[in-house]
Formats: C-alpha cells, sequence, structure tokens
C-alpha cells in the first residue's frame, strides 16, 4: 500500500428521525488518499454502504468550497475539525493518520434538533436573520463605489463581519448554544456601514430577541471564535451589546424615527 494511502475507522452517530434516541455505528474506510477531503471520504463511505445494501449516511453539504455553510459535523468533538479556520469541506484527510478513529457528531444545540443522521435543522439562523438581517432601501442600479466614501477600517470591519457563512458552528462550540457570533457578524456587517444606519437599531432589537427566543445566552466563553471556519472575531458580540442597549434607550423614545 502506498504510504499516502489510510485506513480510517469511524464512530459515526446514526438516527432514523427526530424522535430516535440515535446511537453510534462503526465503519472502516480502507486505502483512503491523503488528497480526498473529509466529505470525499464520506461519499466513499456511502457508496461502500449502498454497495453492501445498507442505508447511506446523512449529511450537509453543498458548495463544498467554505461558501455556503451547509457542512456541519462535529468531528473528534470540535466543530469543523481539527484545522482552524477551515470548514468541514475544505478539511482534508491529510490532517489524519492511518488506523485514527474519527468520532463524527452532528451539531448538539437544543436549537438545531435532528432531522437525520448528522443533519440538523438550522432554521432558527434563518428567523435571526428575516428579523432584521437586510435594508429595505430600494436601491435601484449599482451606484458609483465612490458615492459615500467609507473609512477603510470600517470597510475591512463590516466585510470580515459579512464573511460569516451561517453554518452555526458557533452555536455548536458554545456550552450554552448562544448564537451571539452569527447575529453579531450578521448585525455587524449591516449596521458599521452608512447603507446600514436607517434600520440600526430596529434591527438590533429585532434581531437580538429573535435570538433570545431560540438560543442561549453568551457568557463570554470565547468557544464561538475558536469554533469559527471563518475566524470571525467575538468583537461582533461586543458591538450586538452596544447596539441593543442603545436600541432599548432610542427605540422606547421612538427616537430612531426622528
Ligand atoms: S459545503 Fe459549503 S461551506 Fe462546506
Amino acid at each position: 500500500m502506498s504510504q499516502h494511502l489510510k485506513n480510517i475507522t469511524l464512530k459515526i452517530w446514526r438516527q432514523v428521525g427526530p424522535s430516535d434516541r440515535g446511537r453510534f455505528e462503526s465503519y472502516l474506510v480502507p486505502e483512503i488518499s491523503d488528497e480526498a477531503s473529509f466529505l470525499e471520504m464520506l461519499d466513499l463511505l456511502n457508496e461502500q454502504l449502498i454497495s453492501e445494501g445498507k442505508e447511506a449516511v446523512v449529511f450537509d453539504h453543498d458548495c463544498r468550497e467554505g461558501i455556503c455553510g451547509t457542512c456541519s459535523l462535529m468531528i473528534d468533538g470540535q466543530a469543523h475539525g481539527p484545522q482552524k479556520g477551515t470548514a468541514t469541506c475544505q478539511l482534508h484527510m491529510r490532517k489524519f493518520e492511518s488506523n485514527d478513529t474519527i468520532v463524527i457528531e452532528p451539531w448538539r444545540a437544543s436549537a438545531f434538533p435532528i432531522i437525520k443522521d448528522l443533519m440538523v435543522d438550522r432554521a432558527p439562523l434563518d428567523r435571526i436573520v428575516e428579523a432584521g438581517g437586510f435594508i429595505t432601501a430600494e436601491t435601484g442600479g449599482a451606484p458609483d463605489a465612490n458615492l459615500i466614501p467609507i473609512p477603510k477600517p470600517v470597510a475591512d470591519a463590516s466585510m470580515d463581519a459579512a464573511e460569516c457563512i451561517g453554518c452555526g458552528a458557533c452555536v455548536a462550540a458554545c456550552p450554552n448554544g448562544a448564537a451571539n457570533l452569527f447575529t453579531g457578524a450578521k448585525m455587524a456587517h449591516l449596521n458599521l456601514l452608512p447603507q446600514g444606519q436607517a434600520e440600526r437599531f430596529q434591527r438590533a432589537e429585532a434581531m437580538v430577541e429573535t435570538m433570545d427566543e431560540h438560543f442561549g445566552s453568551c457568557t463570554n466563553h470565547g468557544e464561538c471564535e475558536a469554533a469559527c471556519p471563518k475566524s470571525i472575531s467575538i468583537d461582533v458580540i461586543a458591538l450586538l451589546n452596544a447596539d441593543y442597549l442603545k436600541a432599548k434607550f432610542k427605540n422606547r423614545k421612538n427616537l430612531s424615527r426622528i
């Protein structure tokens, strides 16, 4: 066998549906290449299972290039696995040793019920964005880029927050199941820019209160930042807290509409 091929044992969470108790099952994936991505390795496992007449493992994926936020696996207890700043779909088997046993679980958070096997329902994240993660102004055609000057550090901070792909790793990694990093990122990329100012405080109040309906409370563990595949800084949580506090004064006095 080439030294670039590995035998890997997988302990995978299998669960028939939301009300099933679920259990781990072990599978051997032989001679997997270093060059294979983690999801390609699961594809090979599924081909193996199907050829044996067994049911394939259900897992979420789409773009497979770190953009869509669909992939969502807890790998050896770490959201998206052992490589910092990397989504599951961009993780490769070269990160693992031959004869390793890898434990694969779905996101574990009460806000994310398991649909089947490794797939969870992340709709509560969509509810937060629906509450205010947009601007309502009709923007028409694209304006000239220099029409509204924006300081470079502000534009950079906004774009850094806009990198959030909404995968939910922050929630899965947080001991409280909090979604403050996600919500902070979705607020910050709008609230930092001139185009986001008109609805800034309605947005802050609506998004934070929708978040609180579904998720736990942030107690500054910082696990979210460590798990984020886009390395989004917990600075966005500071901005979320500051804007929410201001919103409770401004919105109460109806000043934001003046
Ligand atoms: S599959 Fe799209 S980010 Fe991983």
